[in-house]
């Protein structure tokens, strides 16, 4: 990050305090407030981080006015297209585009890493059966560091490189289990001479009572989900990871901490959220009644896949995704679903709603990616399951970079305190 020549003053009572300015490559400019409380004796307040940046990358850009998400400066529009998602995990990973002797041998290391100790299994039998599988995979992800503790040493530059490698591999493997163990069906095994996605996939829906050819299609629309959720800078869920990472926490704690705060409804959780909106909402009739309760600030009530703290202007992913819907369901011969049409006409009632136009609420990636995977077989419970598969190199991209940074300090935020002041211990008698 350049400095800027630009200088910020703040004026506190009778005193001024000039502050450093850096320029990004985009975006816009930073004031580094970093040594502010060392002079001035104060803190910043910004709950939410609306308009902190909380540290330096070169991963993810998003222009949330242009409705723009760059990985490594490649627009995520050309990559859901030309690319797949692990060119898109080697880009994410190591900064530019992989040459086609480099693509072979990433593929080939993350397909021989995809089985899991023998002994998970185990491990995955002591959940209950009805556990959500976002609650078994934060368990099993963190328990990682007990099974591959020989690439926990985050200080050892090929220890991360191992870590990094076995959580992208794994993660389809893990979710699948996670899938399989709720349903009451045997654990199925990946298998080498599968892609990616084809191997998640047959993971999650083949049974050893018969074969299971992997649909093409399906696996290019798998692959599409995969690449459009692979990073997205600072998110709740990567600032989580980053967060307990700077502690020198190993990275299968950390990856799991991202899981846990992916699954809230605000964030991740929003897929499942989403799906269940379109299901109860059920006919275009009742549309206006759910705008309604959206917009009424006495119900708690949100359009589950509407809005977002950066884009201010269409989410480029949800672009993409509606015409993978349109694509899959057609090709699947469900076009008429009835969920789809229910999408489209509250997307349509709402773009043209003066509350969500001024408010600049627009469909974000959630919006569309249920329908696809829904029509693809699965159930709402492994929505967020594939987005923390799918996010996983995002989380280990920000991580790696975090950690090979020199100027790496623990994460600290400071607060504004209103509790109470010193006061004596008063004795149970007399209170
Ligand atoms: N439906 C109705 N009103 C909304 C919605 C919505 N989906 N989203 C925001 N608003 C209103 C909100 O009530 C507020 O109104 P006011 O200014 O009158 O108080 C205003 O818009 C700004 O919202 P905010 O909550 O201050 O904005 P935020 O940046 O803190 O929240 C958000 C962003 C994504 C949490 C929010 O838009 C939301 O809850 N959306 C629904 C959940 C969702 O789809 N989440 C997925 C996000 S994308 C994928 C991911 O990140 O995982």
């Amino acid at each position: 990050m350049a400095d800027s020549p630009k200088t910020a003053t703040l004026t506190i009572g009778e005193n001024s305090y000039e502050l450093p300015m850096k320029s990004p490559s985009a975006g816009p400019d930073v004031v580094d407030i970093s040594k502010l409380y060392g002079s001035a004796g104060v803190f910043t307040h910004d709950p939410g981080f609306t308009s902190t940046s909380s540290c330096e990358s070169t991963i993810t850009y998003i222009d949330g006015v242009k409705g723009e998400l760059l990985h490594r400066g490649y627009p995520i529009d050309q990559l859901a297209e030309k690319s797949h998602y692990l060119e898109v995990c080697f880009l994410l990973l190591y900064g530019y585009l992989p040459s086609s002797v480099e693509l072979e041998k990433f593929e080939t290391t993350i397909t021989h890493h995809t089985m899991v100790h023998e002994q998970m299994g185990n491990f995955f039998r002591g959940f209950r059966r009805d556990a959500h599988p976002m609650a078994i995979m934060t368990g099993v992800v963190g328990a990682m560091s007990a099974f591959y503790h020989d690439s926990t040493d985050v200080n050892d530059p090929r220890q991360r490189e191992i870590a990094s490698h076995r959580l992208i591999a794994k993660m389809p493997t893990i979710a699948a289990m996670a899938y399989k163990y709720t349903i009451g069906q045997p654990f199925v095994y990946p298998r080498n001479d599968l892609d990616y996605a084809s191997n998640f996939l047959r993971m999650c829906f083949a049974v050893p009572a018969e074969d299971y050819e992997v649909n093409p299609i399906l696996s290019r629309a798998m692959d599409r989900i995969f690449t459009l959720h692979a990073d997205h800078e600072q998110n709740a869920s990567t600032s989580t990871v980053r967060l307990a990472s700077s502690s020198g926490a190993n990275p299968f704690a950390c990856i799991a901490a991202g899981i846990a705060c992916l699954w809230g409804p605000a964030h991740g959780g929003a897929n499942q959220a989403c799906l269940e909106m379109l299901r109860e909402i059920g006919t275009v009739d009742r549309i206006p009644e759910f705008i309604a309760r959206a917009k009424d600030k006495n119900d708690p009530f949100r359009l589950m896949g509407f809005g977002h703290r950066v884009y201010k202007n269409t989410d480029p992913r949800a672009t993409v995704l509606k015409k993978s819907a349109d694509e899959v369901l057609e090709l699947l011969g469900v076009d008429d679903n009835p969920l789809l049409q229910v999408a489209k006409e509250l997307e349509q009632t709402a773009l043209n709603d003066p509350y969500f136009v001024e408010k600049k609420l627009f469909p974000n990636v959630d919006f569309y990616s249920g329908i696809i995977l829904e029509a693809m077989g699965f159930p709402t419970s492994m929505f967020t399951p594939i987005f923390a598969l799918s996010r996983t190199v995002g989380w280990i991209s920000q991580w790696k970079e975090m950690i090979s940074d020199p100027a790496l300090k623990i994460g600290r935020p400071r607060q504004l305190y209103t509790g109470e002041t010193l006061r004596d211990y008063v004795e149970i008698e007399n209170r």
